[in-house]
């Protein structure tokens, strides 16, 4: 696979398999959202009468099991001396990443996405689930872009994707804003990185990648999911093209010149 000269680069499939043909120390950030394995503690459809029922099942993709320590492995092998990782978990599989990350990297910390429109509680029996937990790691010498502490709260408020941005055709039941993943590709990343995102969904931060300048490569398993990514990232592709031929790119606006933190 030759990534380097395309911005982007997505592929269908197993991502167990696909990531084994990336090569050693090639990617700069992964960005991700792996299954939350939530269906245990799922309480199956809820019948309500004035309405149709609530499923709190996510998907079928949720019922396979996702273990941290099966990915050490191959994140390390791919990522570059100077990489991140970051990837949105759920507070059951918190301390198994935790387990599995830890030990292999210098730091591990966690960022919180407070949820401003979270779903509501229909029988208002305990909190809302307006949280959700990012998991980061990294080594010495990563690569690390902000100017004041101000920028380095562990914390983050968005709406969860609603009208223009939410993917219609189909909805994907856990589609990433794409205000969140900027904010993370802004301060762990450079312009023209490569990031990678092994369980993509509809490409969400595929689009944040591209609008950032910055190249990106993408699995994903469900045909319908990997369908819309291939539209969403190709439509970005285009005008970036154009741009590009008519020496349009901005630069950023936000952040400190580019450095490696020790
Ligand atoms: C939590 S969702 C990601 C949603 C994404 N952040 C977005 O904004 O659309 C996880 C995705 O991983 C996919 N998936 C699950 N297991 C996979 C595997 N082994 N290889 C590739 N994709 C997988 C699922 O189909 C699902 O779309």
């Amino acid at each position: 696979m030759n990534y380097l000269d395309k911005h982007h680069k997505i592929f269908k499939g197993d991502a167990r398999t696909l990531i084994k043909d990336i090569p050693d120390n090639s990617i700069d950030l992964i960005l991700t959202d792996p299954p939350y394995n939530l269906s245990p503690y799922s309480t199956g459809n809820i019948k309500l009468s004035w309405r149709k029922d609530i499923n709190n099942d996510l998907a079928e993709w949720d019922r396979l099991e996702f273990n941290p320590s099966g990915w050490v492995k191959e994140f390390k092998r791919v990522l570059k001396p100077t990489g991140n990782l970051f990837a949105f978990t759920s507070y059951n599989l918190l301390g198994k990443w935790h387990e599995a990350f830890d030990p292999e990297f210098d730091t591990f910390q966690f960022m919180v996405w407070h949820k401003t429109n979270p779903a509501p509680k229909i029988f208002k029996a305990g909190f809302l689930n307006s949280c959700e937990l990012i998991i980061c790691t990294w080594n010495k010498g990563h690569t690390w872009n902000f100017i004041s502490q101000k920028e380095m709260h562990n914390f983050i408020e968005a709406p969860i994707c609603m009208g223009e941005e939410r993917v219609k055709n189909p909805k994907h039941p856990t589609q990433k804003p794409i205000k969140v993943l900027k904010h993370i590709i802004r301060i762990a990343s450079n312009e023209n990185d490569l990031i990678l995102d092994p369980f993509m969904g509809v490409g969400s931060t595929g689009k944040a990648a591209l609008e950032m300048n910055r190249r990106f490569i993408g699995f994903e398993i469900e045909d319908k999911y990997f369908e819309v990514a291939e539209k969403r990232l190709s439509c970005i592709q285009q005008s970036l093209i154009v741009r590009e031929k008519r020496g349009e790119y901005k630069k950023e606006g936000k952040g400190s010149p580019s450095h490696n933190s020790g």
